[in-house]
Order: structure tokens, then C-alpha cells, then sequence
């Protein structure tokens, strides 16, 4: 098999435990969730195995259906989490999510360079629109999806724009001519759009080993449009196997359209493993991991999903295309509420599945669950149906199906050649082989 039959890996920076009752476990370890040394440790098992990136996914909110009984109700910022996790790794690649809605560019332009900085040329910037925390910015209520995604585009412009302000060459550090840097190198890039008004340049040089590659997650038509222009690489939800070929072969062709080559954007869908010996522990832990979420709640999620009320149906009633709302009616995320009414279409599923749907009960994410052997089977099924380029593991079940995941699955596609056996380059556009 060749280089670029492999797989792209990342790993979401989580812990297993994070949705349900997992943490519950007496072997969860949750009391370590104060301290960076539980993020260390799980970036230090990624890098051992040469994995292309970490991840972590961000907002801005604390959502209230989330207090109470999960652990799953926020974190710290991750920018910050991968500068300290950036000392003490030297390959894996540093993914950092920051919301293009609710920052300024010039301050974000400076976190990624610098986190870029501190880790020799290995940060990755996931560009989220984001669906909720208007209230935590001012008291302008949530712009609409058109102009969160218009201002993503000029605040990106604007960011890369920062980055050339001051490139690397222009550190010229002279001790004979006493030249530190070359002025004539360091421009002002005074930005005047829509959104922004920006006078630069940016406080830093931009790192040598070039720029620092997108990630972006959204997956509307507007939200593919955006990606197809800016990402080397796509979050995708994608439930089903169709789900990711269709996804796939969209974009591919859309980045052929602005002119770029269709493998220069990887479409790496999240992966929620639920490992174990056998396959009746492995359901376990699915099942754990879903268990507070009551009937109503799953209405409540639903309704919120895709605006569908099915309370009043019992639960082996079957849901048909009429029963679907208007297409057009405003949702939280175009992405999700599409999924679901893309499967209701083509399944005419019964409540009980609907209401059992990733799109209802998480955010939307493939869910393999089984022995090594099944969920290797799972992915390999994926990747040879070119419904995806890679995956971003997000960690399921107990610390042993993360053992699991370590210490028996990549070891597997290693050695089936679905993934490489050591580092390539040391930066993230290396592991990418962006040019
Ligand atoms: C897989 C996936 C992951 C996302 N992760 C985040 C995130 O970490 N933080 C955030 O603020 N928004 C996140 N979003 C929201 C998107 O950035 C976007 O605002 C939302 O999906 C609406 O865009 P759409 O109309 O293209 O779906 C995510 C969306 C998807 C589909």
C-alpha cells in the first residue's frame, strides 16, 4: 500500500469518561480532570504512536442541560492546554479550536503564531462559526449562519494576511551590521472590510516552517463553500458510511472548483470508540455513556435538532418523510438537522431509532463500538469506500478501551499498513504533506 493509501490520525485531547456516567467508574481517574497531567500523559501515548495531530474541540457557553450529572459542561481554553502540552512533545501536531464569531483576529493571528512558535511549527487552527454564547459578547442576539460564515471568511483573510505582515525573513539578526530585523520586510496590511479594520502588522514573525494549516467543521452548503476555499482538513460528522462518501466527493469536487487539487483537503470524520474484549462490554459502555439520557431528554434533543415534536407518537411508530419540518425553518446547525433528515429520508426509521440517532443523542459522530477487531473492521470498511481520508479518535467507554485503542488497534493498521509506523517530518504541514 502505498503513502497516500494511509490514514490521517488524530486524537480528541478527552477522556473517555466525558459524556454519561462513565466518570462514575471507581477506575474513571475524573479527579485527575483538574490537572494538565492527565492531557499530558494521553498526548504522550498519541505521539508514541506517531498519531498526526491532537484535537480539542471549544465553546464559549456552559450549556445547562450539561450541569448536574456530566462532566461534559466545558473546559479549560485549549490553546492553552497544547502550549504546555507543547513542551513536552516534539512531532504530534497541535490542533487548537477558536471561534471566528466571538474574537478578534489580530488576538487570534498572535495565539496561533505563538502557539506555532512554541512548538516548533506544529499548531493547526479548527475554524468554528460556533451555534451558541451571543450572551457572553455583548447583547447582540446570534448572528445568522450567512454572516457568521462571510465574517469566518474576511477574519481568516485577515489572519493569514497578519501572518505575511511579518514574515520570518525579515529577522535578519546581523551582530556585523547590527541588522536585527529588515523593516522593509514588516508591512502594514491595513485591512478595511466588513467586519474588520486592522492596521498591522502582528507582533511576531511568522514561524519558518510556513503556515499553519485549517480545519474547519461546519458542513451546510454555505459551510462547505467556506472550507473548499480555506481547510486542509475537515471535522466532519458523519454518522453513516453514505453520509461520508457523499460529504467526500462534495467537497473534493468543490475544491476543484476554486482551483485546488481535491486531495488537498482531508476529510477526517470524529470516531467515537467504545473498546473492549468482548462485545457485550463494549455495548455496556455505549449504553453507560448514554444512560442519563432520559426519553424526554432525547425529545428535548430532537426537538431541538431539527425542530420535530414526536411525543405524542408511540415509540415503534414509523417517522415519514411528511412528518418532517419545513426544510427551510432556522435550526442550530444546518450540519446535524441535514443528517437526520437525510436518514429519516432514506430509513423512514421508527421513533425509538430516531430517538437512538447520534444526531439525538451526541453531536452527530460515527460511533464504533465492539472488540478491536470490529471497530478495525469499521474503519477499514470506511476507508476503502472513500468515505473518509483519516479520523480524529474521540476517546469512549473506559480507560481500557482507550488501552485498547493504543495498545492493539493502531498497532493493527500499522501493521496492515493503514498507518505508518514512525514520523515522517516534525510539523503538522509535513504529517499533512501540504507543499
Ligand atoms: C462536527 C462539528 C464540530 C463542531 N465543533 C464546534 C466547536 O468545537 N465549537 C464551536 O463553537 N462550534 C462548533 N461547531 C459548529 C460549527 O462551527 C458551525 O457554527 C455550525 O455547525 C453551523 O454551521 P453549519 O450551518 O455549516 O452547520 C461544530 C460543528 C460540527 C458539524
Amino acid at each position: 500500500m502505498t503513502e497516500d493509501k494511509q490514514l490521517c490520525i488524530g486524537l480528541s485531547l478527552n477522556a473517555t469518561w466525558m459524556k454519561g456516567e462513565g466518570w462514575r467508574r471507581p477506575d474513571s481517574g475524573v479527579e485527575k480532570m483538574g490537572s494538565i497531567d492527565y492531557y499530558m500523559d494521553l498526548a504522550k501515548m498519541a505521539e508514541k504512536a506517531k498519531l498526526d495531530f491532537l484535537f480539542r474541540a471549544d465553546y464559549l457557553y456552559v450549556h445547562p442541560t450539561m450541569l448536574g450529572d456530566s462532566a461534559n459542561f466545558g473546559s479549560p481554553d485549549p490553546t492553552m492546554i497544547f502550549a504546555a502540552i507543547a513542551r513536552e512533545t516534539e512531532r504530534i501536531g497541535l490542533v487548537t479550536t477558536i471561534s471566528t464569531t466571538f474574537n478578534p483576529p489580530y488576538a487570534v493571528a498572535r495565539q496561533l503564531q505563538s502557539l506555532h512558535w512554541l512548538s516548533n511549527g506544529r499548531a493547526g487552527w479548527n475554524i468554528v462559526t460556533s451555534i451558541e454564547g451571543a450572551e457572553n459578547f455583548g447583547d447582540s442576539p446570534m448572528p445568522s449562519p450567512q454572516e457568521r460564515y462571510a465574517k469566518a471568511a474576511e477574519f481568516t483573510e485577515v489572519v493569514k494576511k497578519l501572518w505575511d505582515s511579518f514574515p520570518s525573513e525579515a529577522i535578519v539578526m546581523d551582530r556585523e551590521t547590527g541588522m536585527f530585523s529588515d523593516r522593509e520586510k514588516v508591512t502594514a496590511i491595513d485591512h478595511s472590510g466588513e467586519f474588520f479594520s486592522v492596521k498591522g502588522p502582528l507582533t511576531l514573525p511568522a514561524h519558518p516552517s510556513g503556515s499553519i494549516p485549517f480545519f474547519q467543521a461546519g458542513a451546510s452548503d454555505t459551510g462547505r463553500s467556506f472550507a473548499a476555499k480555506v481547510a486542509d482538513a475537515i471535522f466532519a460528522a458523519m454518522p453513516d458510511l453514505e453520509s461520508g462518501v457523499e460529504l467526500r466527493n462534495d467537497l473534493r469536487r468543490r475544491a476543484e472548483e476554486q482551483g485546488r487539487s481535491p486531495d488537498a483537503i482531508k476529510v477526517l470524520p470524529g470516531l467515537y470508540f467504545f473498546l473492549a474484549d468482548t462485545r457485550e462490554e463494549a455495548h455496556g459502555l455505549h449504553k453507560e455513556a448514554h444512560a442519563h439520557l432520559s426519553l424526554e431528554r432525547r425529545h428535548a434533543s430532537l426537538q431541538s435538532v431539527l425542530g420535530l415534536d414526536l411525543r405524542s407518537f408511540t415509540l415503534d411508530h414509523p417517522v415519514t418523510v411528511d412528518m418532517l419540518p419545513d426544510p427551510n425553518q432556522p435550526v442550530r446547525s444546518r450540519t446535524h438537522a441535514d443528517l437526520l433528515r437525510r436518514y429519516i429520508i432514506n430509513h423512514q426509521p421508527t421513533v425509538e431509532e430516531v430517538l437512538a440517532r447520534p444526531e439525538v443523542v451526541g453531536s452527530a459522530h460515527w460511533v464504533s463500538i465492539g472488540t478491536v477487531e470490529d471497530v478495525l473492521n469499521d474503519i477499514m470498511e470506511r476507508f476503502e469506500a472513500r468515505a473518509m481520508d483519516g479520523f480524529i479518535a474521540l476517546p469512549g467507554g473506559s480507560e481500557k478501551s482507550m488501552e485498547l485503542f493504543f495498545e492493539k488497534l493502531m498497532p493493527q493498521l500499522v501493521e496492515r499498513g493503514l498507518f505508518r509506523s514512525e514520523y515522517a517530518g516534525v510539523t503538522l504541514r509535513e504529517h499533512f504533506r501540504i507543499g
